[in-house]
């Protein structure tokens, strides 16, 4: 029997400041709006992929995922193998990370991992830009948490099926933290992609999320570019706020965020307005991404600490990206 060697990748969550929400195709996995994000040094997911059985399958912490979430990596898969006309199930192992389906880029983390995976065990490269659109097809915003640093991803545009993410600037850019402000881990009622499609399909405010896009992600890169964080604070909590609008006007409305989300909300910008260096966004659940300058780290943290609801915190600065880590062939633990 040949011997069953292990392809092991990390990768780290990513979030927007400019947001994504919204694709242009859904079969082809295009946004309709450009997003510029920040991949974050941690928490890292470690993927692994071994020789499988009749199907692929998918454990997270030890633990056997429900098959929605087997069925969607079953396809991803598929399409990696077919890209590189390769053949076998795999089992997919993933440690680590944040809590799936929180609104803390478990997905994008996930995806990117197994993107990197993937394309070292059936030799589709090296290449940052092919599996970042590989990535893609997992979820939009894993291609981001392929490339490190501060990303771009645009638009569907000209160049057909392909799209993938790129590093505007390296990761020591800017002298940042992000402080993650845990309110809820529960899993979320509506996933990005169902609250995407709902939004772009009953919001009478998806046209307005969409026309702003392409302004506030120039404002968004130049911002960065010159490291204003006033100037990305404007933008990050306009596209924030913008994104979670059009959702609250879905039929039926989507509501992400919670009480102790908007208190979060409120002290940043207190202390932004008492000249600390600090800025908020929320993706598709309630917890709140603080982005602040290293200098005033540590009193944003007690800021952020001291609103009641806040359950913990996790602080990241910014990443390299995803790795592909050595082969191993030690034999996979037993489910
Ligand atoms: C709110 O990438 O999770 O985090 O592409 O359908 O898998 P799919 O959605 P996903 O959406 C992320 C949306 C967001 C904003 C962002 O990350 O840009």
């Amino acid at each position: 029997m040949a011997e069953d060697t292990r392809t092991r990748a990390t990768a780290a969550p990513n979030f927007a400041l400019v947001k994504y929400w919204g694709k242009a195709d859904d079969e082809a996995m295009m946004p309709a709006v450009p997003s510029l994000s920040m991949t974050l040094e941690g928490p890292l997911v470690e993927v692994s992929l071994s020789d499988g059985g009749e199907e692929d399958r998918v454990w997270l912490d030890g633990t056997p995922v429900h098959e929605t979430w087997r069925a969607r990596t079953a396809r991803f898969l598929d399409l990696a193998r077919q890209r590189a006309g390769a053949s076998g199930h795999v089992d997919v192992r993933s440690v680590g990370g944040m809590p799936p389906a929180a609104g803390l880029a478990s997905s994008a983390a996930f995806f990117a991992a197994l993107a990197r995976a993937a394309a070292a065990r059936w030799g589709l490269g090296e290449d940052t830009g092919t599996i970042s659109d590989l990535a893609r097809m997992g979820s939009v915003s894993a291609s981001r948490s392929v490339p490190g640093g501060w990303v771009v991803l645009d638009p569907a545009g000209r160049r057909g099926p392909v799209l993938e993410a790129r590093t505007v600037f390296a990761p020591d850019h800017w002298d940042v933290t992000v402080i993650v402000a845990v309110v809820d881990t529960a899993e979320k009622q509506v996933a990005s992609s169902d609250g995407m499609r709902l939004t772009r399909d009953s919001s009478p405010y998806y046209g307005a999320w969409v026309d702003a896009s392409v302004g506030l992600f120039e404002d968004g890169l130049r911002a960065v570019g010159e490291r204003d964080m006033e100037g990305l604070a404007r933008v990050a909590e306009r596209s924030c706020m913008m994104m979670h609008a059009s959702a609250m006007a879905c039929e039926p409305p989507i509501l992400y965020l919670a009480p102790a989300t908007l208190a979060v909300t409120r002290a940043v910008t207190r202390m932004r307005a008492s000249g600390l260096g600090c800025l908020y966004t929320i993706d598709a659940g309630p917890q709140v991404k603080v982005v602040c300058a290293k200098e005033d780290v540590d009193r944003v943290r007690e800021g952020v600490l001291s609103v009641p609801g806040v359950l913990g915190i996790m602080e990241h600065a910014p990443g390299a990206g995803c790795r592909l880590l050595g082969a191993g062939s030690d034999p996979p633990r037993s489910p």
